[in-house]
């Protein structure tokens, strides 16, 4: 089996071979960089990002550009006018761009019949001067042309002293660190993000960022002082654990975060489906200052839909701003079960799946995969249950295929899920669910399983995943259990998954606390996989009942995020977090909709609830 560190290097190299988007700066008060971000047969999506590279704010912003043949049909978090050229202006919460901030706003285009077009940003902010082009995302960019793209500075990086001096900065050029402009060390290569009060961020650890940040070309009269002055007005956006407490707060805490949190509340959930005339300027959570995967060291996930599902995510540019705004890993809520994807002994289906697989890759981000075995009995293909030959070798053969295919690609697999009876199963056999796998196989299903996905894939991280296992309870114990005998046997796992599909009041903070140590004691990673928070307790007669997301419901829900995130982050020793999955992008999308229930962080109309504030303060220490 691989070493934790080989997996993640390669999981490193593996998201920085999925896309790349470099950004070149010759304006005067302002970077305006144009960059796709995903590319069809018809059409495209992308982002005009404006970064503040000088001393004083920007107030207000009107930037322009002109098509040859694409022409936009929808536009987010700007007021577009005219009809080519385009002027775009601020809407009242992105007007301000503080020095070294940046603000974005998003758009689609009809390609008619051309190519995704990147044209000239013009506008007295941008210094009159044109501005940036991205490689597309769809465009797969291998990694060794990523690191021949970042390797070809011209500054020599000398050695690995430890030296804070502004003197250290690189002239002409900087690190975008998730949107903020930042100097590049000279003398330290690797090792410093933003964090410790250090002037600069070391060359490697910026360059090895998921695209499109990571060191880019700067105007190189862009002196060290204005570079300086810019990162002590922002404070940091990505960190590492140990210091989140010390930042953040002015970029949570800003007026711009408050303001869209205040906006969205209350919401209400009436219909599942996403209404295709969406009003632009409701997509509040792109808003630049606020972003859950800048403040977090792990991967942010989201459980989304993919390919020909409705609601699928490929479809939607409400989705892929939220998703590029605030994750940074994707698990697909369906199309990787077994019934999905193996639907009858000899066919495979991964055309949705591989459609999911691409779009994250293209745009770097990861895929944490979801789920080579599951008991529940409509996901278990019809030809399992009645299979009457070789039953280890057909399962392997299901679980090798699998994870074959996306070997590479994935990053981790949910390799068993739910294997664990619950504490009220009558049929359980010895603490486990009396599915077909374990009446075939006994515990050696389990077993086998994870021997076999490492053998097809040998550098995912492999997990058991399960719900209500984070209650500190017998059911705990006996997934602890499982981990130790799986441990023992010399079974290749990583990592326990906790579902987390919890309710407001229900289990305490202290168990949940307590359940992820357990794990984390055993040395193995502690990924939290399908996170929703429930207002609602139906099971408790005496719980408060809410038929609309009130003010109320909305923070107390924020409040259990909060300790949620912040319980996970002081169980959780940092190199042991796999990361922290949503079970859903919005209210409507969640599988407690109909209940009715609004468990996830944002609402119909893609608007940040409370729940993200909560949620990012949880990642700031706050
Ligand atoms: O998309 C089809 C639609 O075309 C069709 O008309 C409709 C008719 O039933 O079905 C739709 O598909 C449904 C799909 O959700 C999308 O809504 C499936 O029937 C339904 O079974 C499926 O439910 C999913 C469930 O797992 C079973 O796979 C939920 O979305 C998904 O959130 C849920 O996720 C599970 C995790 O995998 C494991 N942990 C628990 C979690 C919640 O149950």
């Amino acid at each position: 089996m691989q070493s934790v560190f080989m997996k993640k290097m390669l999981g490193v190299a593996m998201i920085l071979g999925a896309g790349f988007s470099a950004q070149y700066s010759f304006a005067q008060s302002a970077n305006c960089s144009y960059s796709i971000s995903n590319e069809w047969s018809t059409g495209a999506t992308g982002a005009i990002t404006i970064t503040n590279t000088s001393t004083a704010a920007i107030n207000g912003w009107t930037i322009g550009w002109q098509y040859n043949t694409n022409r936009i049909t929808s536009s987010w978090n700007t007021n577009l006018s005219g009809s080519n050229p385009y002027t775009a202006t601020n809407i009242g919460w992105n007007g301000t761009i503080q020095p070294g901030q940046s603000v974005s706003f998003g758009f689609q285009v009809d390609k008619r019949g051309g190519s995704a077009e990147r044209p000239a940003i013009t506008g007295s902010i941008c210094g009159g001067v044109t501005s940036s082009s991205s490689v597309a995302s769809s465009t797969a960019v291998s990694s060794a042309a990523v690191s021949s793209i970042r390797s070809s500075s011209s500054i020599a990086v000398s050695s690995n002293v430890n030296s804070s001096l502004a003197s250290s900065v690189v002239s002409g050029q900087q690190c975008n660190w998730y949107g903020a402009l930042y100097p590049v060390c000279v003398t330290n290569q690797s090792g410093w993000g933003w964090e410790s009060n250090k002037s600069c961020i070391a060359r490697a650890t910026c360059a090895s960022q998921p695209a499109p940040y990571g060191v880019v070309g700067a105007n190189s009269s862009l002196t060290s002082s204005i570079a300086s002055s810019a990162v002590s007005s922002v404070a940091s956006s990505r960190i590492a654990s140990s210091v989140i407490s010390s930042i953040a707060s002015s970029v949570v805490a800003s007026s711009i975060a408050s303001s869209i949190i205040s906006s969205s509340v209350p919401s209400s959930v009436a219909s599942s489906s996403i209404a295709s005339s969406h009003s632009s300027s409701s997509v509040t959570s792109s808003v630049s200052g606020l972003s859950l995967k800048a403040l977090a060291d792990f991967p942010i996930g989201v459980a989304v839909r993919a390919g020909s599902e409705a609601n699928s995510i490929l479809a939607s540019s409400q989705q892929k701003s939220v998703l590029f705004q605030h994750f940074d890993q994707l698990t697909a809520e369906n199309i990787m079960k077994m019934s999905y994807i193996h639907p009858s002994e000899t066919t495979f289906s991964f055309a949705n799946a591989d459609a999911l697989v691409d779009f994250a890759r293209q745009n770097g981000v990861s895929v944490h995969a979801h789920a080579l075995i599951w008991h529940e009995d409509y996901q278990v293909p019809s030809f399992m249950k009645n299979y009457s030959g070789d039953f280890p070798a057909m399962l392997k053969t299901h679980v090798q295929t699998v994870a074959s295919h996306f070997s590479g690609k994935v990053v981790s697999w949910d390799v068993v899920n739910e294997a664990i009876a619950e504490n009220s199963d009558t049929s359980a056999v010895n603490g486990f669910r009396n599915s077909v796998f374990y009446q075939k196989m006994g515990v050696s299903f389990i077993d086998q399983a994870f021997i076999w996905a490492n053998e097809a894939d040998p550098v995912a991280d492999l997990y058991y995943n399960d719900f209500n296992t984070e209650t500190n309870d017998a059911k705990t114990t006996r997934m602890l259990n499982l981990v130790d005998g799986l441990k023992t046997r010399g079974v290749p796992i990583d990592g326990v998954g906790f579902q987390m599909h919890v309710l407001p009041d229900w289990p305490s903070i202290a168990n949940i606390e307590a359940s992820f140590r357990a794990v984390a004691q055993r040395g193995l990673k502690v990924k939290i996989t399908e996170l929703d928070v429930r207002v609602n307790n139906k099971y408790n007669s005496s719980a408060p009942v809410y038929t609309s997301l009130t003010a109320a419901a909305a923070a107390t829900q924020s409040e259990r995020y909060r300790q949620i995130v912040a319980a996970y982050l002081r169980a959780v020793p940092a190199a042991q977090r796999g990361g922290i999955t949503v079970w859903g992008m919005w209210d409507a999308q969640s599988w407690f909709a109909q209940d009715p229930d609004w468990p996830l962080l944002f609402d119909n109309n893609f608007q940040a609830k409370p729940a993200l504030q909560g949620f990012a303060n949880g990642l700031s220490g706050q």
